[in-house]
Parts: C-alpha cells; sequence; structure tokens
C-alpha cells in the first residue's frame, strides 16, 4: 500500500480541457471512488496515475515520490479495467500467473501466490478453466486476481462492474470490499454510479467538468453538500430542487415557495440565513425527508397538502409525486399510506434536513 498525491494536475487536450488542476492527497490503504458523468475526466485521472497518458500540467506523487516520468510498469500499480483482457488461450491458473512468469519468479513461489490469490477471491476450484468457461463475474475475479499477485502498491479499478447484471454488481461490489480488507492496499475506483460510490468508498471524489466538485466520506457528502451538482448527483431518488424567497414574519425567518406555502427556517440557522432576507434562493430537500404526514419529534416539521400526481411502489417504500400549487416534488412513504393519484394527501416536510444554494454561484449557502 502507498499514498498517492496529486499536485494540480491536469491533461489538455487540443479540443478539450479533460482534467483542470485537481489536487487531491490519498492515504495509505485507503479507498477511494471517483465519481462523476461520462466525460468527466476520471478514467483520464487514473490513466494519468497509471502513468499510461502524460499529465500536461501538475505533479503526481506515490509514497513522496515524483513519478510523472516513472514508466508505468515500474510504477508498481495494478488497473483492472472495465473488459478485464484476460488471454483467451490460458487457464485460469495461467492468466493469473502470467506476470509472476514474466519475472522468472520460481515456480513454487508462483504456485503459492496463484492459489493464495485465488483463495483470497474463491475462484480455487476454477484453476482449469478459460476465460470463456466462466461467467462475468468470475471472470472479474480472474482479473483481479492476476493483480493481487503482483502485490501493487495501489489498485486502479476502471468500471469494473460496469458490464455486469444488478444482483452481480453487487455480489461483486462485496467481493472487492472483502478483498480490500484482506489485501491491505490502496484503491482508487472509477464509477459514475453513484450507489456504487456510496457503497463502497472510504472517501469519494466528486468530479464534474473535468474539475473536483468536493471530496468527503459517504455520509458528508449525503448530509453536507457543497454544491448544487453534488446535491444533485448523490442520493436516489436525487433532492427535489425549487426556488423560493426569504422572508421574515414576526421574527421568524421563513422561505416562500409559490404563492401559498411558507416553509419556516431551522432556528439554528438564522444566522447563516439572514443576510439573504428577500432574496430568491433554490431550496433542496431529499425525497426520504418529505414523508406522509407524521407525529412530529422536532420542532423543525412542517405540514401541508399536496396533489398525488404519481405513485411508484418501490416494495419497502413508495415514491410518490406531488404537486402543490404548482411546485411539484417527490415524496418518500409508508407504502400503506398512500393515497390515489389525484387526490389530495397530507405530507410532513422535516426542514432540519434542507439545503438553500445561491442560484447564481450554485454554491450551499
Ligand atoms: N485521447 C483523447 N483525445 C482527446 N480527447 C479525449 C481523449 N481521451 C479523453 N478525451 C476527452 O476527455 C474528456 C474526459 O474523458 P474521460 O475518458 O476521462 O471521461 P470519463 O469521466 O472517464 O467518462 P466515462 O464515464 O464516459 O468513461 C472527454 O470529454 C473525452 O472526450
Ligand atoms: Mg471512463
Amino acid at each position: 500500500m502507498a499514498c498517492v498525491a496529486l499536485q494540480n494536475l491536469s491533461k489538455f487536450y487540443d479540443q478539450i480541457d479533460a482534467v483542470k488542476y485537481i489536487n487531491l492527497e490519498i492515504d495509505h490503504n485507503e479507498f477511494i471512488v471517483l465519481v462523476g458523468p461520462s466525460g468527466c475526466g476520471k478514467s483520464t485521472t487514473l490513466r494519468m496515475i497509471a502513468g499510461l497518458e502524460d499529465p500536461s500540467e501538475g505533479d503526481i506523487l506515490i509514497d513522496d515520490k515524483w513519478v510523472n516520468n516513472v514508466p508505468s510498469k515500474d510504477r508498481n500499480i495494478a488497473m483492472v479495467f472495465q473488459n478485464y483482457g484476460l488471454y483467451p488461450q490460458k487457464s485460469v491458473y495461467d492468466n493469473i500467473a502470467f506476470s509472476l512468469m514474466l519475472k522468472k519468479l520460481p515456480k513454487a513461489e508462483i504456485d503459492r501466490k496463484v492459489k493464495e490469490a485465488a483463495d483470497i477471491l474463491g475462484i480455487s476450484d476454477l484453476l482449469d478453466r478459460r476465460p470463456k468457461q466462466l461467467s462475468g463475474g468470475e471472470r472479474q475475479r480472474v482479473a483481479m486476481g492476476r493483480s493481487i499477485v503482483r502485490n501493487p502498491q495501489v489498485f486502479l479499478f476502471d468500471e469494473p462492474l460496469s458490464n455486469l447484471d444488478a444482483k452481480m454488481r453487487t455480489q461483486m461490489r462485496t467481493e472487492i470490499k472483502k478483498m480490500h480488507q484482506r489485501v491491505e492496499t490502496t484503491i482508487i475506483f472509477v464509477t459514475h454510479d453513484q450507489v456504487e460510490a456510496m457503497t463502497l468508498a472510504d472517501r469519494i471524489v466528486v468530479m464534474n467538468n473535468g474539475k473536483i466538485e468536493q471530496v468527503g466520506t459517504p455520509q458528508e457528502l449525503y448530509d453536507n453538500p457543497k454544491t448544487l451538482f453534488v446535491a444533485g448527483f448523490i442520493g436516489t431518488p436525487a433532492m427535489n430542487f425549487t426556488t423560493g424567497k426569504i422572508v421574515e414574519t414576526n421574527d421568524v425567518l421563513s422561505i416562500q415557495l409559490g404563492n401559498q406555502m411558507s416553509l419556516a427556517l431551522p432556528k439554528e440557522r438564522y444566522d447563516r440565513y439572514q443576510k439573504y432576507l428577500g432574496d430568491t434562493l433554490t431550496f433542496g430537500i431529499r425525497p426520504e425527508h418529505v414523508t406522509e404526514k407524521r407525529r412530529h419529534i422536532n420542532a423543525t416539521q412542517v405540514d401541508f397538502d399536496a396533489t398525488v400526481q404519481a405513485v411508484e411502489p418501490m416494495g419497502m417504500d413508495t415514491l410518490v409525486y406531488i404537486d402543490m400549487d404548482g411546485i411539484e416534488m417527490n415524496a418518500r412513504t409508508e407504502p400503506k399510506s398512500v393515497l390515489g393519484v389525484g387526490e389530495s394527501m397530507s405530507f410532513t416536510i422535516n426542514m432540519s434536513h434542507m439545503h438553500l444554494l445561491d442560484p447564481k454561484t450554485e454554491l450551499i449557502v
């Protein structure tokens, strides 16, 4: 395991600035997930760390050593790609052993390492097969085995789960997490799937448009997003956004949504919001914080009535698309509480979880 530092790392192509001055410190044995929409620069960042792409600007340090000019093969990094790149003619055993054979390690040592890796990954009984005789998930494990035996300082994964079916994805996710616990190593994992990012990462790096939007633990990003992009990207279904004006009546600070609805803001945030009195801000609330009407457990809960527009049962809970006076929201409700489309239903909104954003800067205020 090793620590990795990216300092002002950038990649400029003729037509596009793929990565723009990113800074990131990755700790020993940390599981970092780079997440963001297609084209935001995740793979380019990973390829620069791997040494497959030269940075246009900036520095890459591995264990405090400057590696910009160190060839890929000497960086002691293993990269697992989306298409695992296994040798079709070789057995699983030989696929895993290949890099060790190239290094001309003694046969007995190769054997020990291959069997140890196969044991960690639960593929000991597949060693004689060829890749085409394996399922997608098994191939994935062979690709990981091939990396593990090299005992790299850093593992890089580029969307390794994206061509697996939903069930296999979840299974392999657990597999990779277990592997990380068993083989102490630093992992940098790229995905565009925020659920994958949330479940795997020690820390998530949210990228957008070649830049880092925010870095934090999954819970930090969920609870305290700093930008509109992160607020909308992390969490499913996505956070509801609407605009409203900050008003004050009888010393109560509220946000006025549409003509009808005035929601009192949490008292402990008055200091933060006072200066926006009279301004129009973006109001954000996650669907899970808008529920069917409930008995209040704290003073920041507010009730309102709205019309049911559409209903999506999820099993454990039901998503209800609601409309109150032109303001549309998505609520997450107890299935039994849901009324039919077109009916008016009472909801509770938990204002202690809401966010306000400046519509111009798109930053949380
Ligand atoms: N060799 C290249 N030449 C020119 N532009 C490139 C090259 N490689 C990538 N790009 C551009 O750089 C941007 C970032 O690409 P990158 O592959 O890093 O995105 P990504 O975040 O991995 O996306 P995805 O989720 O689709 O894999 C994209 O706009 C892409 O078109
Ligand atoms: Mg990519």
